[in-house]
């Protein structure tokens, strides 16, 4: 029933990024392309007599790729797979899976915030039986493999009906159907005071929820309208599309054009808030106020004592290097530990796994705590509405406040997208050779303190993650950070981070665009961004 695929060649090698292996979905589909990075997992993690979590984002090949998955895990030896009906899972939904049934891992099927389609993105990734993505050591091993493999093991049979919860087999393997909701919104309900925000609700608070056509549509309407009680129809694009209706599944205030608008006009709805491909990240806007993911972290952490989840306190705050040090300021008053690693969430694991930190998030619209080892977007909007429903102050109140009391680090993320890559590549090296002679300069009337390539020792297993993004910081913390994209699939992704301290209570109201803009022209200086890109401005800017 088994037969071997032989490819006479090793298929080129597939190098997984920031998170898992990201394509353009034609490319997935080539010969053996697919299933020469699934045998690597297998052989990297091993499958005589496992169970692994199976599900992904809905986007198109999602449902032709599990048959397939399915067909080599069987081949394989693997004793069991749980994936969800329609072979949908969030991420944050797949790390609760393989956490709550104790699996040796899981395979999602995402290219989280890329666009889907034939002409679009696909990607693979592979989380551990702590829920949490690959560490490094594991995705260079798959690496490594797939440059080896000659050929790989399919098991002979038919397609197997997702469409229909329950069990079934597949020669000698164990096929869970699962509904992809059901304990994900039970483990939401742990954590937050669900009765609270439910009145919230009923007295009038009203919600737009976008969930982009992607995988948070039924999770968002089972929870947020169904249990919760919000009006129906507060969430909208809630049906997951293999191509996201066209849209471009990002959550933030460029790609979620729609629900900006809809927040800044004068009927506005109290709350608003997005969530990506994959479910993993989140925006929130408050009426006529926008809440940048660093601010929304500090929040959060300085709030999450009124969920019933929380309650005892957190035990540190942790946040990736290009995120605001805004959160550190909270973990600095509430005299609990705070960290700062390299951009990636499996960054977080040891930490989570360890009890050293209880929050984590990244500037990238990613915030998450120990409850699974993803970020969670719609975790995050529900810890908002629980706040929002104790306080019973709005989120421009309650942003005033938080920034009046710890001061306010006017941020943000200027993103080149699609540049040649060996131009980029270019020029960060010539901007690593210069930064020993950047300390004492003056540029546009800031001077420069300190100038480093970020490395990283992770405080658990002691490994260490070197070249993570160049810094350089001014006189009284002003921050440029550089470095490049680990996701994009296309050329190359400049991203430059800009930020700048200011205390409170006073200045708090500028635009950070125009607070920043003496750090964005010397960003522009100090690695001549015009020379090697030959662009002037930013694709995007969060
Ligand atoms: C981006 C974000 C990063 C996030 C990752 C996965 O990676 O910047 O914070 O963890 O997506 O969602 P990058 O493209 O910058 O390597
Ligand atoms: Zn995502």
């Amino acid at each position: 029933m088994t037969h071997h695929i032989v490819a006479t060649t090793p298929i080129a090698g597939q190098k997984p990024g920031t998170s898992g292996l990201r394509k353009k979905t034609a490319v997935f589909m080539g010969r053996h392309y697919l299933e020469n990075f699934v045998q690597s997992i297998f052989d990297v993690v091993g499958t005589t007599g496992k169970t692994f979590v199976l599900g992904g984002d809905g986007r198109y090949f999602n449902d032709r790729a599990a048959q397939v998955i399915m067909r080599m895990a069987a081949a394989n030896g693997v004793a069991r797979i749980i994936i969800g009906k329609g072979a949908i899972l969030s991420t944050p939904a797949a790390s609760h899976l393989i956490r709550l049934n104790k699996t040796d891992g899981g395979i999602i099927m995402s290219a989280s915030h890329n666009p889907g389609g034939p002409d679009e993105d696909f990607g693979v990734k592979f989380n551990m039986s702590n829920g949490g993505p690959a560490p490094e050591s594991v995705t260079e091993a798959m690496y490594k493999r797939t440059t080896e493999i000659t050929s790989y093991p399919m098991f002979d049979g038919q397609d197997i009906d997702l469409d229909k919860i329950g069990r079934v087999h597949l020669g000698p393997m164990i096929i869970d159907v699962v509904d992809p909701v059901s304990d994900y919104a039970t483990l939401m309900e742990s954590l937050f005071d669900f009765p609270k925000i439910r009145a919230m609700f009923q007295s009038g608070f009203r919600m737009r929820m976008d969930s982009m056509c992607a995988v948070t549509g039924p999770y968002a309407i089972e929870i947020l309208e169904n249990r919760l009680g919000a009006a129906k129809g507060t969430v909208v694009n809630g049906t997951p599309l293999p191509d996201f209706g066209g849209m471009h599944p990002d959550p933030n205030p460029t790609w979620a054009k729609a629900l900006m608008d809809e927040m800044f006009s004068d009927s506005g709805p109290d709350f608003g808030a997005a969530s990506d491909g994959d479910g993993d990240r989140n925006m929130v806007v408050g009426r006529g106020i926008y809440v940048s993911p660093s601010d929304s972290l500090a929040v959060l952490a300085a709030n999450a004592h009124l969920a019933p989840g929380y309650a005892k306190g957190l035990a540190g705050v942790a946040r990736s290097m290009p995120t605001s040090a805004a959160a550190d300021r909270v973990a600095d008053a509430l005299g609990i530990a705070k960290f700062e690693t390299p951009t990636g969430w499996k960054f977080f694991g040891n930490l989570l796994d360890a009890g050293r930190a209880t929050l984590c998030g990244e500037e990238s619209f990613g915030t998450g705590s120990d409850h699974v080892r993803e970020k969670d977007g719609l975790w995050a909007i529900l810890l908002w509405l629980n706040i929002l429903a104790v306080r019973r102050e709005s989120v421009a109140e309650i942003l005033a406040a938080h920034w009046t009391k710890y001061g306010r680090n006017y941020y943000s993320r200027h993103d080149f997208e699609a540049v040649d890559a060996g131009r980029a590549d270019a020029m960060v090296q010539a901007l690593r050779d210069a930064l020993p002679s950047l300390p004492g300069r003056e540029i546009e009337g800031l001077r420069i303190t300190e100038a480093d390539d970020f490395a990283y020792t992770d405080p658990v297993d002691g490994s260490v993650s070197k070249s993570q993004g160049v810094r350089i910081v001014f006189d009284g913390g002003s921050r440029i950070v550089m470095r490049l994209s680990g996701t994009g699939t296309q050329g190359a992704t400049l991203r430059v981070y800009l930020e700048r301290y200011a205390p409170g209570p006073e200045g708090l109201d500028h635009d950070p665009q125009d607070a920043l803009a003496p750090i964005i022209r010397a960003a522009h200086e100090l690695a001549s961004i015009e020379q090697y890109t030959g662009r002037t401005a930013p694709d995007v800017v969060t």
